[in-house]
């Protein structure tokens, strides 16, 4: 089924393709988007995080122009629009537009990793909801990133990729995001979950192939916006923190120093640290238990970050609160959070496959009858990051 989603959204890229520019694609390229199991807002705090890639892709199609030589010319099916950028000399636009994250990789390829990259066309098409925390922007940062290597011939390490990706959200866009979403569309393996230490960005592929545990996402159709400022300040905070803390990384902080600063710390201020030390241990106990399947013990440690994030983070909405309130009270929930940055979005449930279906119409139907609002459910198994599906 997913294998056949994904062989769809490339045949309607391809198709695009040649209605657009009459001849046929040389190359197409796909890059997921992921969902973050646990360990939030601490990517930028030299953390553990634990996301793994979803079966919603952006795919590319796309084919060199050598009538031209200096310019991409790329139509996005999503947004009913075509751009022409520059591949040598790319530019942001001062006003927010999806081309800016196309942008911006382009000039990382060109600039940082000195790629020469010869004018093309190309088709871009995603059904990774936009909005919904599952980093659809990454995706499209990583998926052209992919295709400039096809194009090229040429490949970078795949940190170096993620990296060039980070750097475009920074500059081009404008999200000063941590390094979780790229690396994730970059490095997710199918059947895995990874646990990537943002410290150093070593990481390991954890197994996750259970038949019996599925993962489901439920968007509580609340949008939500990273640019809106909020993120740059729990950035701020936390920074604020540690240097009251005097030290120099989270993860040579101790909860209990945490505690003994309480009185000298802003409550606001204890609270995000409090979170990021919490965070990062729950992070690794939820690894080490889904290495020995110990799922209720996943399931509590799910909770309590959901609760940190609420409580203590205050990135999470009323929305985001009643649909993991639901979920834990639904039969055959092992565990349920929300995930991304917050402020909208979606949560991430672990549930008995047995009772997927079941449970995501219950969850569905209560959050509508609860808010007024009707939300979205899709269930998925843990995808293959980024890859070339055709090239010359
Ligand atoms: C966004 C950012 C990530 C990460 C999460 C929160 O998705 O892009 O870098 O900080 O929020 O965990």
């Amino acid at each position: 089924m997913p294998e056949s989603k994904l062989s769809l959204l490339t045949a309607n890229a391809i198709e695009k393709f040649e209605e657009k520019f009459d001849t046929k694609p040389d190359f197409v390229v796909a890059a997921p988007g992921r969902v973050n199991l646990i360990g939030e807002h601490i990517d930028y705090n030299d953390g553990f995080v634990l996301p793994m890639a979803i079966e919603r892709y952006t795919v590319i199609a796309a084919k060199l122009n050598p009538e031209n030589n200096s310019t991409a010319d790329i139509y996005s099916i999503d947004m009913d629009e075509q751009v022409e950028l520059s591949v040598t000399h790319p530019v942001k636009r001062e006003i927010a537009h999806w081309s800016n994250y196309i942008a911006g990789v382009i000039a990382g390829m060109v600039e940082d990793k000195g790629f020469a990259i010869p004018a093309f066309q190309a088709v871009t098409q995603s059904n990774v909801p936009i909005g919904g925390g599952l980093s659809s922007s990454a995706s499209l940062e990583v998926a052209m990133a992919t295709l400039i290597e096809a194009i090229v011939g040429k490949s970078i390490p795949l940190a170096d990729k993620g990296k060039v990706c980070q750097k475009a959200e920074h500059e081009f866009v404008g999200v000063p995001c941590g390094i979780m979403d790229q690396f994730s569309s970059v490095l997710c393996e199918a059947d895995h979950v990874l646990l990537l230490d943002c410290r150093d960005q070593s990481f390991q592929q954890i197994p996750f192939a259970d038949p019996d545990i599925v993962v489901l996402i439920i968007n509580s159709e609340v949008k939500h916006e990273l640019s809106g400022g909020e993120y740059a300040q729990r950035r701020t905070q936390c920074e604020e923190a540690l240097q009251m803390l005097e030290a120099k990384s989270y993860r040579d902080v101790t909860l209990q120093q945490v505690q003994e600063k309480k009185s000298t710390l802003e409550e606001t201020v204890f609270n995000r640290a409090h979170h990021v030390v919490t965070e990062i241990a729950r992070t690794v106990k939820t690894a080490e238990a889904m290495k020995k399947n110990g799922w209720q013990a996943v399931g509590e440690l799910m909770y309590a970050s959901h609760a940190s994030l609420r409580d203590d983070f205050e990135v999470s909405c009323k929305e985001l609160d009643v649909l993991v309130d639901i979920a834990s009270k639904t039969d055959g929930v092992i565990g349920a959070r929300m995930t991304g940055g917050g402020f909208g979005g979606c949560i991430v449930a672990l549930v008995q496959g047995n009772k997927a279906d079941s449970i995501s119409d219950t969850i569905c139907r209560q959050y509508q009858t609860q808010t007024g609002v009707k939300p979205s459910a899709f269930m998925t198994r843990p995808a293959r990051g980024a890859h070339i599906i055709k090239t010359i």
